[in-house]
């Protein structure tokens, strides 16, 4: 199979529309990081999702809407602050996770009795959606457990072969994927961190519960108990105040003829000499950095030694987050 990497056009639009009617997976832009697209109404697309990205089948698949999409075809109702918060954030990194009502393939929801659904703002994926007018279920369109996709080359590297169409939007500005928001309880509650932080959906709805998972409990969003985000080098992580052993590391590996790299905050870079890539200073400067940081580290380096900055809070959640699991430090 050939991989076109083609820009919105007329061209690639009917090519879109032609392949997710067939039943093909077809990759997209959106803000956060790329997405691997399949009608989500027909159960084979959505299986071959699973299969080409060696994904775990009990992990459930948000589903994609565009703006003028009836979200009533896809849930029964929702609580009042879930339409608040759709009235401030959508179409943006916010995903929504709602009773299911079956109306989507079984294989979307993975036995879940819930359904995640994503409005993105990507112009890209907007108009994507649109095309199809079908709800696109899509994970990021990486390799199951490699560091998701933030350009159209990311995709190509990770399925060259095996799908047919990248719809290239640049860029993703946001880069680190959607919040995940629980919205079938009083208080809404965040499965994962993201852009979308629980400041902003506080100051919105007065209140925002965070997930934690008990020990031995089913996780509500699988997802979260993978490891993920492995680039393909070796990797090690340190805080801010474990860079002495971080520069240890980073010696033994130069003399054993390695070649090691530092990822770190840029206010920090002259602390440590050698090889450094640099993670920019403000949390969503870093978030939009890291992946591709990641993608391009694993490439060139043999060990990426990632420094853990201090700031907490807001999108920096979301970030340290990735950054744990990117470098091993966290389930
Ligand atoms: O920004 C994003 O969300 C990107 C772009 C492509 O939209 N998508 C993405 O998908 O990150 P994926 O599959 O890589 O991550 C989806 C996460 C997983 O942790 C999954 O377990 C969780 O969302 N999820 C999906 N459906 C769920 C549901 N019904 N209940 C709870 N969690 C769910
Ligand atoms: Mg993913």
């Amino acid at each position: 199979m050939i991989t076109r990497i083609m820009s919105f056009c007329e061209e690639s639009k009917q090519l879109a529309k032609d392949f997710i009617r067939m039943g093909e997976l077809v990759a997209f832009h959106t803000e956060t990081v790329y997405g691997l697209g399949a009608d989500a109404f027909q159960d084979d697309a959505v299986l071959k999702i699973f299969e080409r990205k060696g994904r775990p089948a009990d992990n459930p698949l948000i589903v994609h809407i565009h703006g003028g999409y009836d979200l009533s075809r896809l849930i029964d109702s929702e609580p009042v602050y879930a339409a608040a918060l759709r009235e401030a954030f959508l179409p943006g990194p916010l995903t929504m996770v709602y009773p299911s009502t079956g109306k989507v393939s079984q294989y979307v929801s993975c036995g879940l009795n819930t359904l995640a659904v994503r409005m993105p703002s990507s112009e890209t994926a907007q108009k994507f959606l649109k095309a199809v007018d079908v709800p696109i279920a899509a994970p990021s369109a990486n390799l199951s457990k490699h560091v998701s996709p933030v350009t159209a080359k990311h995709v190509y590297d990770d399925f060259e072969g095996k799908i047919p169409l990248i719809l290239d939007g640049g860029a993703c500005s946001g880069g680190i994927e959607s919040t995940v928001l629980d919205c079938t309880g009083d208080i809404p509650k965040i499965l994962r961190e993201g852009l979308i932080t629980r400041e902003m959906i506080v100051s919105v709805v007065g209140c925002c519960e965070v997930y934690a998972m008990q020990e031995g409990e089913k996780p509500k969003s699988p997802g979260m108990a993978y490891q993920h985000y492995a680039p393909h080098c070796k990797t090690a992580y340190f805080t801010e105040k474990e860079l002495r052993a971080a520069k240890e590391l980073y010696n033994k590996e130069k003399e054993a003829e390695g070649n090691p790299c530092f990822l770190i905050k840029t206010e920090l870079q002259d602390l440590v000499d050698g090889e450094k890539l640099l993670l920019g200073s403000t949390d969503v400067e870093m978030a939009s950095r890291l992946y591709s940081l990641l993608r391009s580290g694993e490439k060139k380096y043999s060990l990426l030694i990632g420094v853990e900055p201090e700031e907490r809070g807001g999108a920096m959640t979301g970030v340290l987050n990735r950054m744990r699991r990117a470098f091993g430090s966290e389930g």
